[in-house]
């Protein structure tokens, strides 16, 4: 399968960016092992990252026809941006939404997530390891392919 992984703002600072909630990891880094784990999973896995909606937005609809699935971690879009929401709907492609941390136990802002209706399912509080969950239930569950 080839997966999109699709990381929102902020997502680039991982390894920085208050290390306590978003762990040690690099983005680069991070990339580099989602890659190692989709071939281990006879798969490809693309990685994009934006801080700007719009660019999202033009990733998604640039999925069809090129990947089985997204795996998408809006940030703080998740809470906010109807238009991500829309795009998910307007593709024919599966996505699940995925956050490093649980975001259930912070702030109440982020208990609502405004883009999981359109994923199959949300993954949260699993570390990064949630990213390869996703692709692990997407081979496993043979979603789209
Ligand atoms: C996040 C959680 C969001 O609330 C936050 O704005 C992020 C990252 C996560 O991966 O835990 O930027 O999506």
């Amino acid at each position: 399968m080839k997966f999109l992984i699709i990381n929102g703002p902020n997502l680039n600072l991982l390894g920085s960016r208050e290390p306590d909630i978003y762990g040690q990891t690099g983005y680069e880094a991070l990339c580099q092992s989602l890659r190692e784990t989709a071939a281990s999973l006879d798969s490809e896995a693309e990685c994009f990252q934006s801080n700007h909606e719009g660019a999202i937005i033009d990733a998604i609809h640039g999925a069809p026809g090129r990947f089985d699935a997204i795996i998408l971690n809006p940030g703080a879009f998740t809470h906010y941006s109807y238009a991500i929401l829309d795009a998910l709907k307007a593709v024919d492609v599966p996505c699940v939404e995925v956050h490093i941390s649980n975001v259930h136990q912070r702030e109440e802002f982020r208990h609502r997530s405004v883009t999981a209706p359109a994923c199959v399912g949300q993954i949260c509080g699993l570390g990064t390891y949630g990213y390869t969950a996703a692709m692990r239930y997407f081979r496993e569950a043979r979603h789209g392919g």
